[in-house]
């Protein structure tokens, strides 16, 4: 081994932006025991400083972690770099509005990382998380696997919450997927929901509801409009992202294998190339290992396709 090559330390994460999400998920991380060491990295290293302080006080209540603020040398062992830097969106803005200018803030951070040598996952969850995702993965080289982004997960978060609440079963025991852009062109994958194993419409029978077109139409919509009434009541949202965070982290880390809506370079499934977006995707040491190929409808596939195709335009007048 050469003296400056980096040795890989499994149990520690580095968050880049400590702003709401990043705070939030450091927050979620802490508690969560998957480490023992996090790096807090922020533009305004007074902000990581006061973050990593705050969040270290509640550690004597979980297992022991050392929390600090630092710079990007701090990150070259990290397991997992999680990138939360940019703008968020204003009342009335879209995730879209803020390519430009998060796409230039990546621009400055990515290089970074890549001249550490660091050798573990990316995880990107700054919006555009799709472009940004597709932009991380350009800008460090790194193998696909290596770059995903939070994709859908918090969505498919969403729409379990809602429909567990809609009928009145625990929401793990929901089985349905969000997929493609995280945003307005998102896409909720009806065909192929069950609770624990009995079809959507058939466990909506059991549970005395009927009216199936009208109900999932109204959750579909709340789901993909929560985050700008969130915005629109207390101007950010940080929690159900920052758990979501926490739970992709533990696949990675725990080599789980779980089966999460992440987004990653799509290569041909449904026609759909040269783009990222979320699809069930099984998440372990390595990050992304594959895609799962749910059933889809017709209609899916073509609103899948669109999704894509939104993406796409974005990404080609983004890098003009
Ligand atoms: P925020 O404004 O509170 O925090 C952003 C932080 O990034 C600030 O602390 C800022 O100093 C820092 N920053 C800016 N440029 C930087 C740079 N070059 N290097 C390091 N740090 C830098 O915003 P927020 O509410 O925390 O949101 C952050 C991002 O996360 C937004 O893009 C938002 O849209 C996104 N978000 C994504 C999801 C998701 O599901 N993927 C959910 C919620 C928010
Ligand atoms: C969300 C962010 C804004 O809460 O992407 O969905």
């Amino acid at each position: 081994m050469s003296k400056n090559e980096v040795v890989m330390n499994p149990r520690k994460v580095a968050v880049v932006g400590c702003g709401f999400v990043g705070s939030a998920s450091a927050f979620a991380l802490m508690q969560s025991g998957l480490f023992s060491e996090m790096v807090l990295i922020d533009a305004n290293f007074e902000k990581a400083e006061g973050e990593a302080f705050d969040i270290s006080h509640g550690v004597p209540f979980t297992r022991p972690i050392k929390i600090y603020a630092g710079d990007y040398d701090d990150l070259a062992d990290a397991a997992i770099v999680v990138i939360t830097a940019g703008a968020a969106q204003k009342p009335g803005e879209t995730r879209l509005d803020l390519v430009h200018k998060n796409i230039n803030i990546f621009k400055s951070i990515i290089p970074e990382i890549v001249k550490r040598d660091f050798q573990g996952i990316l995880l990107i969850v700054a919006n555009p998380v799709d472009i940004l995702t597709y932009t991380a993965l350009k800008l460090s080289g790194y193998a696909p696997n290596r770059v995903i982004g939070s994709g859908t997960v918090l969505d498919t978060a969403r729409l379990k919450e809602r429909l567990g609440e809609h009928l009145e079963v625990d929401s793990r025991s929901v089985h349905a997927f969000i997929v493609g852009e995280h945003g307005d062109s998102e896409i909720a994958a009806w065909s192929s929901a069950n609770v624990s194993g009995i079809p959507l419409h058939d466990f909506c029978e059991m549970r005395g509801h009927h009216d199936h077109e009208g109900a999932t139409a109204e959750i579909a919509e709340k789901v993909k409009n929560s985050a700008y009434e969130i915005i629109q009541r207390k101007g950010a949202t940080y929690y159900g992202i920052a758990m979501s965070v926490k739970r992709i982290c533990e696949a990675i880390i725990r080599d789980e294998r779980s089966i999460l809506p992440i987004s990653t370079m799509m290569d041909g499934e449904y026609g759909i190339k040269d783009v990222v977006l979320s699809m069930p995707s099984i998440v372990g040491a390595e990050g992304f290992i594959s895609k799962v190929p749910i059933s889809l409808s017709e209609d899916e596939i073509k609103a899948l396709n669109k999704s894509a195709e939104t993406l796409k335009s974005v990404l080609e007048e983004a890098l003009e």
